[in-house]
């Protein structure tokens, strides 16, 4: 049983010695890549944006006209924590495992995704939904400034075909 419970103890300390081991790579043996590119965007940053995209506006439906701005603590708070996410993924790529390889403009709309965030985040700390309707549409143009250089698959293979289509 003490045998059992000791072995992911030492499994860590291995994996920390072998990372001193090597200094040069002590910085970057500090992240794990758990995602790739894709996946990050089709997993976090997309839904995260659409949570946000969701909390202003209307959606009409057969039902009639909905007004999406939060009315509870936790729809403000989902509002908040997907803003803080966008803008937190914007650190995230300006890190050397998605900015490795790519020119001095990615760094520039990353960042410019971390200021959007910030201010989206603003807007929904002063539940402010007309902010949040216009800042949404700030944070449209940051994603499609920077996948207009850096094309998504999906969105190159259309243009290639000379077909009109949008991503989102
Ligand atoms: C710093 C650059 C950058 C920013 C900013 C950015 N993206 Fe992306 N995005 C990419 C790249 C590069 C790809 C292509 C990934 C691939 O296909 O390898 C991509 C792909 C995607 C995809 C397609 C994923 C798939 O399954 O093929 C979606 C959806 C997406 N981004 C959504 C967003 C949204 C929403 C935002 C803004 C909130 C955003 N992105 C901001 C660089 C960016």
């Amino acid at each position: 049983m003490i045998a059992k419970l000791m072995w992911p103890a030492g499994a860590l300390l291995l994996a920390g010695c072998s990372g001193q081991s090597n200094p040069d790579n002590t910085q970057e043996a500090q992240f794990v890549r758990a995602h790739d590119i894709k996946q990050l965007m089709a997993i976090v940053v997309e839904p995260q944006a659409n949570v946000f995209w969701g909390s202003a506006g209307y959606e009409v439906d057969a039902s009639g006209e909905r007004d999406l701005t939060p009315t509870t603590d936790e729809g403000w708070l989902a509002t908040q924590s997907s803003a803080a996410t966008v803008a937190e993924m914007g650190n995230l790529l300006m890190t050397p495992q998605y900015a490795e390889g790519r020119g001095e403009d990615w760094i520039q709309f990353s960042r410019a995704l971390v200021e959007v965030g910030k201010r989206a985040e603003q807007a929904a700390i002063a539940r402010d939904g007309a902010a949040v309707f216009e800042i949404g549409s700030t944070m449209y143009n940051v994603c499609q400034a920077c996948h207009q250089v850096y094309p998504p698959a999906a969105l190159a293979q259309a243009e290639s075909n000379n077909v009109s289509s949008q991503l989102e």
